[in-house]
Order: C-alpha cells, then structure tokens, then sequence
C-alpha cells in the first residue's frame, strides 16, 4: 500500500520506472528489478529511503532520526520482492494508486453513466428534495 501510494508515481507499482514522471527525471528512474538496485545491500537501500539522492528526484522518506524503521524494512522487503512480482499483485495495487484531480473527475463521469445518470451528483441533498412542478395548466 505504501508502495503504491508513495512510491508509484515515479517507480511504477512494477518498480521498472516505467511511469510519465519516472521516465522524464534526469536521471530517470531506475528498473528496480535489475541488479543496479538488487544488488544494493539492504543498509544502502535504507540509507537511500531514509536521505533520497542528492540532486535527483529521489526524495528522502520520512524522519531521517526516527529510530523506528519498521516501514522503511517494509518498503526494503517490498524491493527485493520486485522482480517476482505478480500479475495478481498488481492489479491488487492499482487501486490504490493515487489519482489525480482529473483522473477522478473523469472516473466520476463514467461512474455516474454506468449508472445511468447524466452527470456526476454534485449535490447530493438535491436528491431528497425533489423540485415540485405545478401541474400544467391545460390551455382552454
Ligand atoms: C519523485 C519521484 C520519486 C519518488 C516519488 C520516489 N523515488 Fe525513488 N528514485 C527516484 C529516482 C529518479 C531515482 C534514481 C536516482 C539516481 O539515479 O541516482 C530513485 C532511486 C531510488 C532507489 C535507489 C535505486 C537504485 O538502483 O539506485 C531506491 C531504493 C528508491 N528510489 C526507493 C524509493 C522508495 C521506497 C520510494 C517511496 C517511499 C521512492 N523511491 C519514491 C525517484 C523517486
């Protein structure tokens, strides 16, 4: 979940880097299944998580003086489970990948088709209270 939330926009839910924003970093981001990564002991990943990497896209993750790294284990555990990654997993991520403002004012339209109505319910106390037309006068 940390993954896919946090990490994903620049190193794909597959770790390969693969994304609009990971491609376009200079230097972009790397595939995280090959050795270049895998081969990084699990102290340099900390490391890495912990500080980012000086004058690249890489961020640093959270408090570099925090002593709990439990999370941090995690996302390392994660790492090293990347070039097996399944298919199944993925999908699993995708969801929780974060969407943008226009991603989700698009999945509301198509939501809101689905399901029938013309435009995504923007007012939802409208529902409750429906306008009441007076009946239409029949003309003489
Ligand atoms: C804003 C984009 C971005 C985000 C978000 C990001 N990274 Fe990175 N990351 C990079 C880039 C770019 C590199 C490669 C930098 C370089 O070439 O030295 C990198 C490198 C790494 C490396 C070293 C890999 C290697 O082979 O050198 C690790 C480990 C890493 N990131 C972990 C993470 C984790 C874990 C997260 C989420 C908590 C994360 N990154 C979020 C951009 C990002």
């Amino acid at each position: 979940m940390h993954w896919a939330d946090h990490c994903a926009t620049c190193h794909g839910n597959d770790g390969r880097g693969q994304t609009t924003i990971g491609r376009n970093l200079y230097p972009k981001a790397p595939d995280m299944t090959q050795n270049r990564t895998q081969n990084l002991s699990d102290g340099e990943l900390l490391a890495i998580i912990k500080n980012g990497i000086r004058l690249t896209g890489m961020p640093a993750w959270g408090d570099p003086t925090s002593q709990d790294d439990s999370q941090n284990w995690k996302l390392i555990h994660f790492i090293r489970h990347l070039p097996n990654i399944t298919q199944e997993e993925l999908d699993q991520m995708k969801a929780m990948n974060p969407v943008s403002p226009m991603e989700h004012a698009e999945q509301q339209e198509q939501d809101a088709f689905l399901s029938g109505s013309d435009a995504p319910e923007t007012h939802p106390s409208t529902v409750s209270h429906p306008h009441h037309h007076p009946a239409k006068k029949e003309k003489p």
